[in-house]
């Protein structure tokens, strides 16, 4: 009965560890898309609208991607207050993916 006990204890935190690595990455970037660019840039980043870029023909770098996002840009407002380091990465990432 211990030996029972003291595997399920095992395989317990096992899971648990296992769990925590798969929900680490965590945030959608396509959410905090929806939810903060598609008003200028739209669903697929070519709209254009308020003067911003297609971002689907953006040659911006990653880090280029983020600082913009961070700090904004000429027309468009920076979301630095707004969103976390962790939207920041994950929704510059899903620009990068925008085709
Ligand atoms: C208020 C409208 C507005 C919102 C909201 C907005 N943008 Fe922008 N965005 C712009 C404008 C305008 C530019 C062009 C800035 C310039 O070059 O003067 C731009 C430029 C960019 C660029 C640079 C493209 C390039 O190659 O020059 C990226 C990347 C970008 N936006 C991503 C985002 C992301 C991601 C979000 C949401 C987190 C977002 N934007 C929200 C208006 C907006």
């Amino acid at each position: 009965m211990k030996k029972i006990l003291i595997i399920l204890t095992f395989a317990t935190i096992a899971f648990s560890c296992a769990d925590k690595k798969a929900k680490t990455p965590g945030v959608d970037g396509r959410k905090v898309f929806k939810q903060n660019c598609v008003v200028c840039h739209g669903l697929d980043g070519k709209l254009g609208a308020n003067g911003s870029k297609d971002l689907t023909e953006s040659k911006m770098s990653l880090d280029e991607r983020k600082a913009i996002i961070k700090n904004g840009k000429g027309a468009m407002v920076g979301l630095g207050t707004l969103l976390s380091a962790d939207q920041i990465q994950a929704v510059a990432e899903y620009t990068l993916k925008l085709k």
